[in-house]
């Protein structure tokens, strides 16, 4: 998610990492901080919001050390403040390192290392990890082995870069889940999280695999592993330019992130499962189950894609949780004279944390007395700061300006919301450990579906020349309907709509010829019987159709004229499958068609006015 660049060699490291920082800006991060070694200590400057202010806090008397770290953020854990940007330093100031990922058991290493005497300066997981080895580094031994000890008692996901001024030209780095590589150079070499940070010095990299750590010298680089066994590693030239190489080698950032969705909806999902108890853990609620427990209403908000998860949220909430559930659009909520009390929870949805309408519609909730929460991506944003608590989505900096894996992550988050509520209600404990072995199985499914792209591709091809589509669905999969219908019109400018399939013939049937794709979400759920008899009603008047079925249907598939299949899941996860694929139709049809995928006209990522 974050973005590491490290240097060691005869060079002064401070502007090399800034380059190579600036190559990584382009995904939004909002804080950034770098250290190196001189003279026996450790140099350290971070500032909040971008590059420019990092170079600003640097001034014109630039630390001249030739090993160092540098990292930009992308806030996970505590505000995006210079106090929480990396590097962060141990209670000597001998250590320095940046971390990407989340370290899970953060707060119970914490606590034994206050009980030690360490003393934390920020709210960060990384923190911990700082403390945790200069503990184990205060023995003899070198930094790798401190490290690996460390790394050893770590729960979660790192990328790590770490820096001594007991071992001033040594750079050591690890991965478990996030990606690090070794550039290598003459007589220099490099770490980083992304090639494009690198490549202006070197195309010669390796990549670190999980478990692995690099230890890293102007003129050697060894890898070995959390035993400090050495490792024989390959050499790779990169051969990609920079462009591809920002986009992880997609063509596009939409493609990237729709690709990314198993380990961003995993991120989502990461410490919050309690299998045994049938429930989930929320540490950001700021509610307590007394006061959760008070609450009798709930009404969800947002837009665009943030709104059609609402949908999703509603139709769960209601069913597992017993709890009477509307969802409003941001927009007309805040202008209305809307109902809610004390006992009203209010949650609004929000990819970016800014969007005008979503902060005044929740503006309006408080001041109206509900309790507010935020499902919100972007930590630190205006909503997450104002609302009353939330969870945050964790799906990484979402650059394409359709939304794919932030939808995917908020329904993700709003399925933990109806665990936490239903378990406090109605919810057993065996239906509660059903919904979350179902959410923990997930983000593998995901992968089967996305191994589905290049059929999807095929599918696209016959497509691109409709000028309108019709996208149906129920129950669950009725927003599915109207989120594939969305991101077809913003990318690929194709009229499409969506509805729910039963009310086609209060109108829309009116539309269908032999030249209207109608696709049908239908996946095998509760309203699948019902589902079928509107295919019938579409095949009957001679369209085509597509249809989103679950894997082995052959009833949907005997009248569809192309099927997708996605694996079986619980009803109310069934979005989180079924929607790739039409994230997938959608971008492919604009490729074909030649729009700006990224950056569709008139659009914008983040609308900051009404
Ligand atoms: C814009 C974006 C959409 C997004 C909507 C809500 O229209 O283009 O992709 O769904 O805003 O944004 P939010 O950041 O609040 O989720």
């Amino acid at each position: 998610m974050c973005g590491i660049v490290g240097y060691t060699g005869p060079r002064p490291a401070v502007g090399l990492m800034l380059d190579g920082l600036r190559r990584l800006e382009y995904r939004g991060y909002d804080s950034a901080g770098l250290a190196v070694v001189e003279d026996g200590r450790i140099e350290l400057r971070r500032a909040a919001g971008r590059i420019a202010a990092l170079e600003q806090a640097l001034g014109s008397e630039r630390p001249t050390g030739t090993t160092g770290i540098a990292h930009t953020r992308w806030a996970t854990h505590g505000a995006p403040t210079e106090i929480n940007a990396h590097p962060h330093t141990d209670c000597g100031d001998t250590l320095a390192l940046v971390h990407n990922g989340i370290i899970e058991n953060a707060s119970a290493l914490r606590t034994a290392l206050a009980q030690r005497g360490h003393v934390f300066r920020s709210e960060t997981d990384t923190e911990v990890l700082v403390h945790l080895i200069e503990d184990l580094y205060a023995r003899d031994g070198t930094l790798a082995d401190a490290v690996a000890a460390a790394l050893r008692q770590v729960e979660g996901t790192y990328g790590i870069a770490v820096i001594a001024t007991r071992e001033p030209d040594t750079i050591v780095a690890a991965r478990h889940g996030s990606p690090l590589l070794v550039g290598i150079g003459n007589g220099e070499n490099f770490v980083a999280s992304d090639a494009s940070a690198v490549l202006a010095h070197t195309r010669s990299v390796v990549y670190l695999d999980d478990g692995e750590i690099a230890v890293i010298t102007p003129r050697d680089h060894r890898i070995i592993d959390l035993r400090s066994v050495e490792k024989a590693k390959a050499i790779t030239h990169v051969e990609w330019d920079l462009a591809t190489i920002e986009r992880g080698g997609y063509a596009h950032f939409m493609l990237k992130e729709i690709m990314e969705q198993p380990e961003s909806v995993r991120n989502t999902l990461r410490g919050r499962l309690l299998e045994e108890d049938g429930a989930v853990h929320l540490g950001g609620l700021n509610l307590s189950d007394e006061e959760l427990l008070q609450i009798d209403r709930i009404v969800i908000t947002g837009c665009g894609t943030s709104w059609h998860a609402g949908l999703i949220g509603e139709y769960m909430m209601e069913e597992l949780a017993r709890l009477p559930t509307e969802v409003e659009y941001a927009s007309e909520f805040r202008y209305r004279n809307p109902i809610v009390d004390e006992r009203t929870l209010v949650v609004g949805i929000s990819q970016s944390g800014e969007t005008a309408d979503t902060l005044a519609a929740l503006r309006e909730a408080k001041r109206r007395g509900a309790r507010t929460l935020g499902l919100v991506n972007v930590v630190g944003s205006t909503i997450a700061r104002e609302v009353d608590g939330g969870i945050y989505l964790h799906a990484g900096p979402e650059i394409g300006v359709a939304s794919t894996k932030a939808f995917t992550s908020q329904i993700a988050a709003l399925a933990l919301l109806t665990l936490q509520m239903g378990r406090l209600r109605s919810l057993s404990i065996l239906q509660g450990r059903q919904v979350v072995r179902a959410l923990a199985g997930l983000p593998d499914l995901v992968e089967r579906v996305l191994a589905r792209a290049p059929e999807i591709e095929r599918l696209a091809g016959r497509l691109a020349d409709a000028s309108n589509v019709l996208y149906l669905g129920r129950g669950y999969n009725f927003p599915v309907a109207l989120e594939g219908a969305l991101k077809l019109k913003e990318i690929s400018y194709v009229h499409a709509e969506g509805y729910p399939a039963a009310e086609m013939k209060h109108g829309p049937i009116a539309l269908i010829d032999e030249l209207m794709p109608v696709v049908f979400v239908a996946p095998q759920d509760a309203v699948y019987q019902k589902i079928l008899s509107n295919v019938e009603e579409v095949k009957a008047r001679g369209g085509r159709v597509i249809a989103i079925v679950t894997e082995g249907d052959t009833n949907v598939a005997r009248l569809a004229d192309h099927v997708i299949e996605i694996p079986e899941t619980l009803d109310l996860l069934t979005p989180v499958l079924s929607v790739i694929p039409l994230q997938l139709l959608a971008y492919y049809i604009a490729v074909r068609r030649g729009t700006d995928v990224d950056q569709p006209r008139n659009l914008a990522k983040s609308v900051t006015v009404e």
